[in-house]
């Protein structure tokens, strides 16, 4: 099994650029299945996670082409509207393909992602959308199987915000009869893209980005082409390598906004950042103190970065409470820093940090889920000595080139078959 191989305490300096975003991409290419013929996507990143979405969408009937970060799709009317277990259990985003499915061609049978690592991520919003659209949904076999002869528009108000839940319905009601309002709608800027993709598709979708979205329904969408925004998490992840190995990196290709709730959180810590249109940079530094986060939804601090974050402040001055508020049971990499020197007690939702400068030794970790698999190795870039991360084809489910990224920037890291 591969593992990555971190020598700790090089300082990492440079520049760096920012791939097109996992979360976005994964929903762009199901939402290409709302209309026949070519998509093409550029700025596509190469993970895992696209692969599993290019086999789905092979799987129902289309052609995908790469050609490094350019992607196109040819999509056609699926000969069986069946997503299938062996592949929904390798990417829960799967269930997205449910709403352009049902929307287009009135039936969609995707199987229950299950539980995960961080989690039981429960579906129940995206179905009560689809079911106030007016679609019939049973649960039978481990499937979701869904039914509209034409979905009808709707008012919807989220209970709790959520990221897939907008998206599956803004694509369902793109195609649905009448205007649909969805409240309390997630805000994050892949929700942006999507709907700037659908749009020019031919959708009429206005306020994404904001908590009231409202989409009035079109009888067809056309297919288009679509530049995948960068990937803010990853950009995240890379601005907060740069801060606990104590160097200047510049994270470029990313619109800084994206990555306020954490840049505003690196400054009271005491990092010195610099913002231009489309970089940020975290300047040289040789201590820091703990501050306090709570994920939350954006714009507040995301939950794909609190593992990173809780690295950094392994090593800060004093002691940081970080809580979670998104995801339970999303504290398991805590018990590999631990075993790197860290002290962190968890708690349901709440995690203490107890930093220690210097305090992180290398020291051989599993990682746990994708971000956590980012936080052993910033925190293995901290460390002293070496520190080996098992289990690093979660790396690979959504960081492009991760080890090359940082490498380019003085890192000593490299992958062990
Ligand atoms: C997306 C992101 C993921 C990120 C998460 C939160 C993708 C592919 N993944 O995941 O990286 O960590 O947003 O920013 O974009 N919930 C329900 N019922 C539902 C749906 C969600 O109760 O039907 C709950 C979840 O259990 C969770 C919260 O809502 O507590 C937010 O989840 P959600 O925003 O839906 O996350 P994902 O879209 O799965």
């Amino acid at each position: 099994m591969e593992k990555m191989v971190v020598q700790g305490g090089h300082q990492l300096n440079g520049e760096v650029s920012a791939s097109g975003a996992k979360n976005s991409a994964l929903i762009l290419l199901f939402a290409s299945l709302l209309a026949e013929g070519k998509h093409r996507f550029s700025n596509v990143p190469q993970l895992m996670d696209v692969d599993s979405a290019a086999n789905l969408l092979h799987s129902l009937g289309c052609e995908t082409k790469r050609d490094g970060s350019n992607f196109e799709v040819l999509v056609r009317r699926p000969k069986s509207m069946e997503a299938h277990y062996d592949l929904v259990r390798k990417m829960r985003a799967s269930i997205l393909c449910l709403g352009p499915l049902l929307a287009k061609y009135g039936e969609a049978v995707v199987s229950l992602p299950g539980g995960c690592a961080i989690g039981t991520r429960p579906i129940d919003l995206h179905l009560e959308g689809m079911k106030a659209l007016g679609a019939e949904i049973i649960l039978e076999d481990g499937y979701v199987k869904a039914k509209a002869k034409k979905l009808k528009a709707a008012t919807f108000l989220f209970e709790t915000v959520t990221v897939g839940g907008t998206e599956n319905i803004m694509m369902a009601a793109s195609l649905a009869e009448g205007t649909t309002v969805m409240e309390n709608a997630a805000k994050e800027p892949e929700i942006v893209d999507l709907a700037n993709y659908l749009n020019k598709m031919g959708a009429k979708i206005k306020g994404a980005g904001t908590s009231v979205i409202t989409i009035e329904g079109v009888s067809e969408l056309k297919p288009a082409n679509h530049t995948v925004m960068a990937d803010r998490i990853e950009a995240g992840t890379l601005v907060i390598a740069g801060a606990i190995t104590g160097g200047e990196v510049t994270v470029k290709d990313i619109r800084p906004e994206w990555i306020d709730s954490l840049t505003f959180k690196l400054k009271e810590a005491g990092f010195k950042i610099s913002i231009t249109d489309n970089s940020v940079t975290v300047h040289k530094n040789k201590s820091w103190r703990a501050v306090d986060i709570n994920t939350a939804p954006y714009p507040l601090f995301p939950t794909d970065l609190q593992a990173q974050f809780m690295s950094l402040m392994t090593v800060a001055e004093g002691t940081s409470v970080i809580g979670e508020t998104v995801f339970e049971n999303r504290f398991m990499h805590v018990q590999e820093l631990c075993r790197m020197g860290a002290d962190i007690t968890p708690k349901t939702r709440v995690a203490v940090i107890r930093g220690k400068p210097g305090g992180l030794s290398g020291a051989p970790v599993m990682a746990t889920d994708l971000r956590a698999s980012a936080c052993l190795v910033l925190a293995g870039l901290a460390a002293r000595g070496e520190t080996s991360v098992g289990r690093i084809y979660h790396l690979d489910r959504g960081y492009e080139k991760l080890e090359a990224k940082l490498a380019k920037l003085g890192a000593s890291v490299k992958r062990l078959g």
